[in-house]
């Protein structure tokens, strides 16, 4: 089981939990390159804010956030930047070409921290010590935030949960695998026509255990953040997910298993949050 799943050793030094806990998130690369502005990075500066996909977004990108995307175009992550895919309350998603051939096509998600909603992500904060450590700093806990979403989309990884793969995070700034074909992105569950609900319901309550058993709890889960791509099922927004040391992790179960029932439910599969819930507690792996 271990094997098949890459499941991770408690007793390893990447037990949840511990992915950032030495991680300084007051000053990064991208704000020395927004403090230094020199010409090359003035000119992207001026190429960003006049293209026009990035004149939809309404408040435009702080210079700190403009040199994120800066340093990620320097270091190979991102060659040019496409049109906006979504504009949620504390990000917006981006289409991007990628730079080798792996990743052809990327996923940009660019956390606003002016505009951030502090009293939605404060549910998931309070509580966890990893974050209490940041005290109140708003750009402090958004950066902290972006760096737990990338650590939680590789565990969920090596637990054999599929996630968009990520690539890499600067700032304020995430690039992950693009999940889509042909430049369009992948539908939402909730938008998707589903042939075989039971199939998909059932990979979905897999990769709940799964993500259980690798001790963390998504904490937003429904049928808006899956999507299904290539036939397949892929979770997404993993930011908000907390491991079973926070306090809430019981509750926030209990809801994700809420939500998914109720949609399948919808689909026609005979389930409660409750039964699904019970489920997973009782094939998780580990005993928690
Ligand atoms: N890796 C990705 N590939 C393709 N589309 C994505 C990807 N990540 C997010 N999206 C799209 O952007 C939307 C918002 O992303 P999400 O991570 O759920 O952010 P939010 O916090 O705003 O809900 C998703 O519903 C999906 O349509
Ligand atoms: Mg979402």
């Amino acid at each position: 089981m271990n094997e098949e799943y890459g499941l991770l050793d408690p007793d390893n030094a990447d037990a949840p939990g511990d992915e950032w806990e030495e991680i300084d998130v007051s000053d990064t690369e991208a704000d020395r390159i927004a403090r230094r502005r020199d010409r090359e990075f003035n000119q992207f500066r001026e190429r960003i804010k006049d293209s026009e996909q990035f004149k939809v977004e309404q408040s435009v990108f702080d210079d700190a956030t403009l040199a994120a995307l800066y340093k990620l175009v320097q270091d190979g992550y991102v060659q040019a930047f496409g049109g906006p895919i979504s504009s949620g309350k504390e990000a917006t998603v981006y289409s991007a070409l990628g730079d080798d051939d792996e990743h052809e096509e990327v996923a940009v998600k660019i956390y606003r921290i002016s505009a951030s909603n502090f009293r939605d992500m404060r549910e998931y904060l309070v509580g966890d010590p990893r974050f209490e450590e940041l005290g109140g700093d708003k750009k402090r806990i958004v950066l902290a935030w972006v760096r737990k979403e990338f650590a939680n989309l590789e565990r969920a990884r090596k637990a054999g949960v599929r996630v968009p793969e990520p690539i890499a995070v600067q700032r304020n700034v995430l690039v992950m695998e693009f999940m889509g074909n042909d430049g369009r992105r992948a539908p939402t569950l909730a938008d998707a026509r589903l042939e075989n609900p039971r199939t998909a319901f059932e990979v979905v309550r897999e990769y709940m255990r799964r993500l259980f058993d690798a001790g963390l709890v998504h904490g937003d889960l429904s049928e808006y953040n899956i999507l299904v791509s290539n036939g397949e099922l892929c979770i997404i927004d993993v930011g908000q997910a907390v491991t079973f040391h926070h306090p809430n992790s019981g509750e926030f179960l209990t809801r994700d298993c809420v939500n998914v029932a109720s949609f399948f439910r919808r689909e026609g599969i005979d389930i409660h949050g409750d039964e699904l819930e019970a489920w997973i507690r009782e094939n998780a792996e580990s005993e928690r």
